[in-house]
């Protein structure tokens, strides 16, 4: 078997690399990644000798190149993470949202149909679904909730899956989605939120908190998703959406405050800030589908996962320490200073 990772510089690509070489060593795992300012080869380090393993330079909106890598590897699978993945800089800049996410999609889905695939696998996300009101506990997002989106982000996500779901249709692609809530692990970027709380708790910086602190995000460990799409690729139904969530609803303050209490911190460093336009309330998954026709659970709880997430970042410093200090540096100052 052969896969195309594409995005598998950045964090849950990265994850998945490690998940799917680790499970099956037989496979042949080529990365495709643009490495943008998410992308870091430092992520695949250890698997970079591999020699079922392959990293390769590229934007999945080149045409040329895309079709040139499909001819001379022959895939049997793509799983497409490549994606701009953050919402603030969706907001302040949505242009390379449509060209990446939705083009570049497009042009994976053209290859597939110009070279024939086994599996077309879209990486999206709960967030084309829009968001849930704070007081309706009892609602969640099944596959069959409609699209509604409200940043440029999950716009340009919401079209891409359009885009898959026609191709199959039209083109016969075997194709399936999966739409996950937030997830939070190892290598995970420190713009979003967990990373960077954990990030500024080390360096006793003020962690930003949007609004007041009320939104609720259901998060997930990244290797109960990388788990999700290994069930889904192998043995999903083909035209199928998934939805994959672990019901592990948290404030984002309550996230925060576990965070800090974890490192010992004072619950002083918190900061409210402007809250993000149009922000989204609430995102709550309903997993029954792929709990009962592939037999997926989340196995690790949020207690344990942030616990395993936060030893991750006080053992691997330089891997964040040189992000923090790089680029990335321009823009925390223009995000967050006078906010
Ligand atoms: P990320 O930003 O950490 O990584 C994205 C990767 O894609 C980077 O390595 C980047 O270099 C690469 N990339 C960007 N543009 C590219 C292009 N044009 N061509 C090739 N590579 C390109 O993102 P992530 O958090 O790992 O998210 C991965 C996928 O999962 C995305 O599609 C995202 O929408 C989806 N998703 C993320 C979450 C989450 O909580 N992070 C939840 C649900 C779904
Ligand atoms: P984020 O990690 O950007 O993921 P998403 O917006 O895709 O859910 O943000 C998670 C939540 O945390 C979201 O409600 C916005 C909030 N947030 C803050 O309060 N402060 C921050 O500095 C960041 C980055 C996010």
């Amino acid at each position: 078997m052969k896969i195309i990772v594409t995005g598998g510089a950045g964090f849950i690509g990265g994850n998945f690399v490690h998940y799917m070489i680790k499970k099956y060593p037989e496979y042949d795992i080529i990365c495709l990644d643009k490495l943008t300012y998410a992308g870091n080869l430092e992520t695949l380090e250890p698997v970079m000798d591999n020699p079922k393993f392959k990293f390769v330079k590229g934007d999945i909106a080149d045409r040329e190149f895309v079709y040139k890598l499909f001819e001379e590897e022959k895939p049997d699978i793509i799983v497409n993470f490549a994606a701009e993945s953050h919402v603030d800089r969706s907001i302040s800049d949505p242009g390379i949202f449509l060209q990446t996410n939705i083009i570049g999609t497009g042009v994976l889905l053209d290859a597939c149909r110009e070279y024939g695939i086994k599996r077309y696998h879209q990486v999206s996300t709960d967030e084309v679904y829009g968001d849930l009101p704070l007081d309706r506990p009892d609602l969640f997002f099944t596959e069959t909730t409609p699209l509604h989106t409200s940043s440029p982000y999950s716009a340009s996500k919401a079209s891409a899956d359009l885009l898959v779901l026609a191709y199959h249709r039209t083109f016969k692609i075997p194709v399936t989605i999966s739409r996950c809530s937030n997830n939070y692990g190892p290598y995970h970027f420190p713009e979003k939120l967990i990373p960077l709380m954990i990030a500024n708790c080390l360096n006793d910086k003020p962690l930003p908190v949007y609004g007041k602190g009320e939104n609720v995000r259901d998060w997930l460990y990244v290797e109960d998703h990388c788990h999700a799409i290994d069930l889904i690729i192998h043995d999903g139904k083909v035209g199928e959406v998934y939805n994959i969530g672990g019901h592990n609803e948290r404030t984002n303050l309550q996230v925060v405050e576990t965070i800090i209490d974890a490192l010992g911190k004072s619950r002083d460093l918190i900061q409210y800030v402007t809250d993000r336009p149009g922000h989204d309330m609430r995102y709550a998954i309903d997993p029954t589908k792929i709990h009962n026709e592939l037999g997926w659970e989340p196995e690790t709880k949020f207690d344990e996962g942030i616990k395993r997430t936060i030893d991750w970042y006080l053992n691997n410093k330089p891997w964040w320490e040189k992000i923090i200090s790089g680029e990335y540096q321009n823009y925390y100052e223009k995000m967050y200073s006078g906010r």
